[in-house]
């Protein structure tokens, strides 16, 4: 809780304000940028913020702590074995780097932050979307966690205290997914060049490159990932159960004889085509949110 006592924003109409639910929802449809100064400066601390973040990480074990915590500065990462001590996240160590310019990434913090669970189940169960929430706290003028690069999925970031500067560039890569080969920001446009003060909303969609900078004392933002499915989820997953097939496990090199292979082949197409049409689009976009999140790189 904040020292007024107010409660952090519990449903997803609350956090995006001074966007109105249907207008958020349009952004989000057309994935489009858009930066929203807030007038309440406060209104995210109740979240999180630096100390109550310390006190959280205090208890994460080295297990619970891969692919979800992270030292970094300019994608340059630091092992956990530098952080840590005894076989759990050191906060004295996580404030040595952070004097020296690094960040402290932790993602899926909606796991010890209620309100933020709360949302996270709205955009589940109302948007059918995966969702999750990263933090990102940094200090030092200048420093930035990564790298310029793009997420591939939409991003509302919540600045809860100090400032930064983010910069977005195109061109944009239309609608990416995380296992698409990877992309390089040629012939960068600038987008967007604005300082986050406590209180402000960013939406970042997906493949729109970025970078961050801190300004002269900690900054911490919050960032709600927004991960939708698409149809080269839907096929995968339509797929996928052709491994318990023998005939997908035989070794192709090991056939004797072209007419073998051709065979084959045709009833590898047919099974497969098969499973394609098995495929129930409605189905699938219905239970998708209750799938498993991938660790986020960033
Ligand atoms: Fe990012």
């Amino acid at each position: 809780m904040s020292e007024s006592g107010d409660a952090a924003p519990a449903t997803l109409a609350e956090l995006i304000s001074p966007l109105t639910e249907s207008e958020f929802l349009d952004l989000l449809r057309r994935r489009e940028l858009a930066y929203r100064p807030g007038s309440k400066g406060d209104r995210y601390a109740p979240f999180v913020g630096w100390a109550a973040l310390r006190n959280m990480l205090a208890s994460v074990t080295k297990a619970r702590a891969r692919n979800r915590v992270k030292v970094t500065k300019e994608s340059d990462t630091i092992p956990p074995e530098r952080w840590m001590t005894d076989g759990k996240v050191d906060p004295a160590k996580l404030d040595t780097f952070l004097a020296k310019g690094f960040s402290v990434v932790a993602l899926r913090i909606e796991a010890y932050v209620p309100a933020l669970a709360a949302v996270c189940n709205e955009i589940k169960t109302r948007l059918r979307e995966r969702s999750f929430v990263g933090v990102i706290v940094t200090s030092g003028t200048g420093a930035g966690a990564f790298k310029v690069h793009f997420d591939p999925e939409d991003l509302v970031i919540l600045q809860i205290e100090g400032t930064k500067r983010w910069q977005v560039f195109g061109p944009v890569v239309p609608n990416p997914l995380r296992d698409m080969p990877k992309q390089q920001l040629e012939n960068p446009r600038p987008l967007l060049d604005e300082v986050l003060a406590p209180g402000d909303l960013l939406f970042v969609p997906g493949g729109h490159w970025h970078h961050c900078e801190s300004g002269l004392s900690t900054s911490v933002h919050l960032g709600i990932f927004f991960f939708p499915p698409a149809g080269w989820h839907a096929i995968n997953e339509a797929i996928h159960p052709l491994i318990s097939d023998e005939m997908f496990r035989m070794p192709l090199s090991r056939l004797e004889g072209d007419a073998n292979v051709a065979t084959l082949e045709q009833e590898i197409k047919a099974r497969a085509i098969e499973k394609i049409k098995s495929l129930q689009l409605h189905e699938f976009i219905a239970r998708w949110h209750n799938g498993p999140i991938a660790d986020a790189a960033d």
